[in-house]
């Protein structure tokens, strides 16, 4: 389906439920979006079924979801499946809707071979971007459509450093020509007055903002992918 179609079909579409994902910490349902012949799947986050956190505000998550799909998408990756925040029609009240990517559970980033995890560089970029504090691998998924996608960015933007993968394959590895471009773009796309900060306004505290602008510095500075900071945990739990 044609990308503009999916966005109006999540922005305008009719939710209806189908399930409930019982596995996870916060609410996740299944619901389809209908608008006139048109239907797609998707994942509803609604603010009010997020859990308490020490570090994060819990009705923020939803938000930091679509705040992730615009920071993706302004680098030109395309791995964060279509997001949209939404406040009107949904049967828990406001909260995020994700495009739904079918896909084998069994097939995740730490089944596959070493050789295989070159394709996971700019997700490991976007997670030291968005300072990803739980990128784990059962998160990383091969969609039927033969893609990989990256789901599960509700712990994005803290301004503390919190980074939690388990992609740290590329420790001291420069940044190739293409990925410090897309860091670049990103700068640019972050500028104070530039429509995905005026977006991200809307989803994000402004010091949050700042701080995304801070770690593109950084790592243009330093050019290569970091070692783990010694301050806390470098991996999520559960890893998968
Ligand atoms: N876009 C998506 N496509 C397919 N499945 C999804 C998508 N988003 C979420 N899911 C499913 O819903 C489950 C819960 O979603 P998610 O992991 O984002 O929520 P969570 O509350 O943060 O869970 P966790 O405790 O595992 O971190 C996922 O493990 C996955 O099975
Ligand atoms: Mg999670």
């Amino acid at each position: 389906m044609e990308s503009q179609a999916v966005m109006r079909i999540l922005e305008k579409g009719e939710v209806k439920l189908q399930g409930q994902f019982l596995e996870s910490s916060n609410a996740t349902f299944f619901v389809k979006c209908l608008l006139g012949e048109e239907q797609l799947q998707a994942v509803y986050k609604p603010e009010a079924g997020q859990t308490e956190l020490y570090d994060f505000a819990p009705d923020s998550l939803p938000r930091r979801e679509v705040a992730a799909w615009l920071v993706c998408r302004a680098a030109d990756w395309d791995f964060v499946p279509p997001t949209v925040y939404r406040k009107d029609r949904l049967p828990f009240g406001a909260g995020s809707l994700q495009v739904f990517i079918e896909h084998n559970p069994q097939m995740h980033y730490l089944a596959l071979e070493e050789n295989e995890r070159d394709l996971f560089r700019k997700v490991a970029l976007f997670d030291l971007v968005a300072n990803n504090a739980d990128r784990k691998s059962g998160h990383l998924l091969l969609g039927k459509d033969g893609r990989w996608w990256a789901i599960d960015q509700a712990l994005c933007f803290n301004v503390e450093p919190k980074l939690r993968t388990v992609i740290w394959d590329f420790i001291g590895e420069p940044f190739s020509e293409e990925e410090k471009s897309a860091l670049c773009k990103l700068e640019l796309a972050l500028e104070p007055i530039s429509d995905l900060s005026h977006s991200l306004r809307g989803l994000l505290r402004e010091h949050e903002i700042d701080a995304i602008r801070k770690r593109l510095l950084v790592l243009l500075e330093q050019g290569a992918f970091p070692e783990p900071d010694s301050g806390h945990r470098p991996v999520p739990w559960p890893l998968v």
